[in-house]
């Protein structure tokens, strides 16, 4: 389950479910596509289908007894679309035993892969489905204000995981800093968050990308990587007229080959494979008497940072640091770029033993 999300409104999230989704059913792959932007679901008139016979409100009200019943096909092979409701009101806002039973529902979806596009905002009902997804992909602009909403979103995620993982409000705790947040251990933290830059150029998209990233690792702890950027391209226009996707109407559409690109890279296995990765270590460690694994991985040029993690044996992160390449660490001690990742992996594993940096390990009594 892929969730599309990013807080602002208009960015693109819409546009970049519709075509992540429709990439991978042409693919091959058994998709369905879920308009999960209770109250302004609109993927229906992206697509060209007509109104749907079935959609999420038959399921909420208990029309039909599975997801797999209130699906529809549509124009492309092996996509179904889970319509919204824009009618129903009580759709926009469903309580949380019935987000709890469509998000149960959702894993039971006969497909390989089931995409859901999120509304604006980051209301409880939009960061749940966000955190229930296996791959959480983040869309934003270029745009100062679109960054910061990013963060916002990713905070409030943050925020959200936490609480559900310790069962504590950690608002109250954390008195408005977002510092604390980069501490504690929870599910959003154990995956990358996928960052789709949209209606950006390449160099655009990076640069975005390590910024937020940088932030996102900093204040929340969180590992922010770019899945890929999008052009701003006039054939989106001329698709959302025809009601067509892009791959449809515009196969040959530099957009499209940049959502095609994304979609390959998000249906390659989470971790990164090694001819992305420029370098890489890999270390057992024992730290307060827990056998952890410290990874260090230089991302290569493309995205100009090294990154460490820490992860339990189980595969939890419990601790993740992105050093951008211009970083006062590697160019104070003018580190060659093929001694970067050693560099980096040595002194985490310092700070690790000296205890500056403190893993979220619970003690045994
Ligand atoms: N790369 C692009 N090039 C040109 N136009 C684009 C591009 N991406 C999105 N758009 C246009 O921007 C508009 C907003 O996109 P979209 O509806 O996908 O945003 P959204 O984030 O889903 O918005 P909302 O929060 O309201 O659901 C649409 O008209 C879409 O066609
Ligand atoms: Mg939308």
């Amino acid at each position: 389950m892929w969730a599309v999300g990013g807080g602002k409104g208009g960015v693109g999230k819409s546009f970049v479910s519709v075509h992540l989704s429709t990439a991978c059913a042409l693919a091959g792959r058994r998709v369905v596509l879920v308009d999960a932007d209770l109250g302004g679901a609109n993927l229906d008139t992206l697509l060209g289908c007509p109104r749907p016979a079935h959609d999420l409100g038959d399921f909420f009200a208990k029309r039909v007894a599975t997801l797999d019943e209130a699906c529809v096909t549509t124009d492309v092979p092996n996509l179904r679309l889970l319509a919204g409701d824009g009618d129903t009101l009580g759709a926009a806002n469903p309580h949380h035993a019935q987000k709890l039973k469509l998000i149960r529902h959702l894993r039971r979806v006969e497909a390989d892969l089931v995409v859901l596009d999120l509304g604006a905002g980051a209301t409880f009902n939009v960061l749940d489905l966000f955190l229930a997804a296996d791959e959480r992909i983040c869309v934003t602009q270029p745009e100062p204000t679109a960054l910061q909403n990013a963060f916002a979103f990713l905070k409030a995620a943050t925020l959200r995981s936490l609480e559900k993982h310790t069962g504590t409000k950690i608002r109250q705790r954390v008195d408005g800093s977002v510092r604390a947040l980069s501490g504690g251990a929870s599910p959003l933290k154990e995956k990358p968050v996928r960052l789709v830059v949209n209606r950006a150029r390449p160099a655009e998209g990076r640069s975005v990308a390590n910024a937020l990233a940088d932030l996102a690792n900093r204040f929340l702890g969180l590992h922010v990587v770019l899945a890929g950027t999008v052009g701003d391209d006039l054939a989106v226009r001329g698709a959302v007229r025809q009601g067509r996707p892009l791959f449809l109407s515009h196969p040959a559409s530099p957009a499209a080959a940049d959502l095609r690109r994304i979609a390959t890279s998000l249906l390659e296995p989470c971790r990164r494979t090694p001819s992305q990765v420029a370098m890489g270590i890999n270390e057992s460690l024992v730290v307060d008497g827990l056998t952890v694994h410290l990874q260090t991985e230089d991302l290569g040029e493309g995205q100009g940072a090294v990154v460490s993690q820490v992860f339990r044996n189980d595969g939890a992160v419990l601790y993740s640091r992105r050093t951008p390449y211009s970083d006062a660490f590697f160019v104070k001690l003018s580190v060659s770029p093929q001694d970067r990742a050693r560099y980096h992996h040595a002194a985490i594993r310092r700070a690790l033993a000296t205890g500056r940096i403190q893993l979220p390990i619970r003690r045994t009594a």
